[in-house]
């Protein structure tokens, strides 16, 4: 398991949701409620749980594993996975090491967690693997951007914000397909720095 990884995760923990809950979550909620309505029936991997903000967007009924690299955000996650109406197998977990076998996955869903996965083509790799052929990856994430000003004043962030473990500027969808993923569809939510992003295996 990335310690250092872990650690930061784990001190960020107690204050999560008063950084994201209110503003940033507020702000994305229609969008998140959209993006996870393709969460079908089939067995379901979601990367990362958090602190569990997402949870209240899942639809009902469904049977997921959740993971996460920190066992603190997991703690505050708590009652919202036991408030969930389906069932969440939640496992502390580095996305660079599942032990889940080849092929074990219908679905996999990251929310806002591949701006701080440290090496973000092999984790992308590793949930290649665990996907069934044909299986579907659908991302909600962070991004750098392609139009000047934002490019830039991210690339000055960037440097900042490392040491708490997210990168500002990473061109994810060139991730996907370095990775190995059939790119289906990205959509802009916020210019072209938040979006949804969905291949297949
Ligand atoms: C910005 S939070 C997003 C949490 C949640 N999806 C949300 O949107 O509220 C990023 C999460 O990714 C987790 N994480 C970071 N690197 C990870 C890794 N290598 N494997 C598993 N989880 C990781 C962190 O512990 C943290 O909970």
């Amino acid at each position: 398991m990335d310690q250092l990884t872990k650690d930061r995760w784990d001190r960020a923990a107690r204050s999560f949701d008063l950084m994201a809950g209110y503003g940033p979550e507020k702000r994305w909620a229609p969008y998140k409620q959209e993006f996870f309505e393709r969460m079908g029936e089939g067995r379901v991997l979601f990367l990362a749980v958090g602190t569990g903000l997402d949870i209240r967007f899942f639809p009902p009924g469904r049977k997921l594993v959740g993971i996460d690299i920190s066992d603190k955000m997991l703690d505050v996650a708590r009652p919202r996975l036991e408030a969930y109406d389906g069932e969440i197998d939640v496992r502390v977990m580095d996305v660079h090491e599942m032990p889940f076998p080849d092929d074990e996955f219908d679905q996999v869903f990251t929310s806002c967690t591949f701006c701080s996965v440290p090496n973000p083509v092999k984790g992308l790799q590793a949930l290649h693997r665990v996907l069934k052929p044909g299986g579907e990856l659908h991302m909600f994430e962070h991004t750098g951007s392609s139009y000047y000003p934002f490019r830039m004043m991210m690339d000055l962030m960037t440097p900042l914000l490392r040491a708490r473990g997210t990168e500002m500027n990473r061109n994810t969808v060139a991730n996907v397909e370095a990775a190995g993923f059939e790119l289906r569809e990205v959509k802009h939510v916020f210019l072209d720095v938040v979006k949804t992003i969905h291949a297949t295996a």
